[in-house]
């Protein structure tokens, strides 16, 4: 078994091996996740903290509920209501938590970076829930279980990851796992909403749907972030939809057999029609939801054990 890490802040610093471990381990936390009685005792002892910078639904509730199932004492920080309204710096509120000695820090947060420079000033392991444009993490690991259950492989496949990519974390960090998985991925979408330098990602880019989807094992559908539009970056929602909302006629171009998924929050009639979203002989949005919660036990039980070792190897201080 491998896993190394202190932090989970992206998938850019894990290696190939530290991810099979953890979506391994995440196997295992589904079974547990089916039964009656869903505990664990990973987590006994620890507290972890939420905070949550930008809105969230299933991320945070996601990861409240993985740290209930696995013992620790959860606490959620109502970032809303905070001293950061009243001109605190991140910084500084996460040095006061940090003085309250939590052991998990999980973090959402507007900017890019901003959980990684975080991560710096505490001492305990830190989750990126999310940071800007940057990474998403366990969104990505999510995404990975979910195809390998439904494909019972992650390499050599063929994933479309189509919409929005320039403003989106989950593609970034999806481009990032599938690609150090082995993987064929292609981006699908607007030329305005593709990033500048995506001839980096060593990726195939396509602006037509039908030839974007055509024999693909996975079709991964993402939410236009208007939020982070500043501009005009689409005609209008219904053009988007006739040339890049999926549909079963657009689907028919992949594989009989190919899954869809979508991080959610997903907008209907936009980037998905809804009748496909709940047609669970092709769609997997629910699994993916699923998965959430076993990957980010999965992800909170590794670095609590990392965080246990490098505290008992730790010098005694006099
Ligand atoms: C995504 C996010 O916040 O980056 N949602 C999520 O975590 N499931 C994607 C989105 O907001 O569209």
């Amino acid at each position: 078994m491998v896993f190394r890490q202190k932090h989970l802040l992206g998938i850019e610093h894990l290696h190939p091996q530290e991810i099979t471990t953890l979506l391994d381990l995440a196997d295992q936390y589904v079974d547990l996740n089916r039964r009656d009685v869903k505990h664990s005792e990973a987590l006994r002892g620890l507290t972890q903290i939420n905070m949550f910078f930008e809105n969230s639904t299933r991320t945070q509730a996601s990861f409240e509920i993985a740290g209930k199932r696995l013992g620790a004492d959860v606490m959620n920080m109502a970032m809303q209501a905070s001293s950061i309204k009243k001109g605190e710096t991140l910084i500084d509120t996460a040095m006061t938590l940090n003085a309250m000695h939590p052991d998990l820090l999980v973090v959402r947060h507007p900017h890019s970076g901003a959980v990684d420079l975080l991560a710096q000033k505490v001492n305990c392991a830190v989750l990126n829930a999310g940071d800007g444009k940057h990474e998403h993490p366990t969104q990505a690991l999510l995404d990975a279980l979910t195809i390998r259950r439904a494909k019972g492989r992650l390499h050599r496949l063929n994933i479309a990851i189509c919409g929005d990519i320039s403003h989106s974390r989950v593609a970034r960090s999806n481009l990032i796992l599938l690609g150090k998985m082995e993987n064929r991925v292609r981006l699908v979408g607007p030329a305005t909403l593709m990033p500048s330098q995506i001839d980096q990602f060593g990726v195939e880019v396509y602006e037509d749907m039908a030839e974007g989807l055509k024999d693909v094992d996975v079709v991964m559908m993402l939410r236009l972030q208007r939020e982070r539009m500043d501009g005009g970056f689409i005609p209008s929602e219904r053009e988007y939809y006739h040339r890049y909302g999926l549909d079963a006629d657009k689907l028919s171009h992949a594989k009989a057999d190919a899954i869809v998924m979508h991080p959610g929050p997903m907008n209907r009639g936009v980037e998905i029609d809804g009748e496909l979203a709940d047609d669970i002989n092709r769609s997997v949005i629910q699994e993916q939801v699923e998965m959430g919660v076993a990957v980010r036990m999965a992800a909170m039980d590794l670095l609590a054990r990392n965080l246990r070792d490098s505290r008992s190897n730790a010098p005694v201080e006099v």
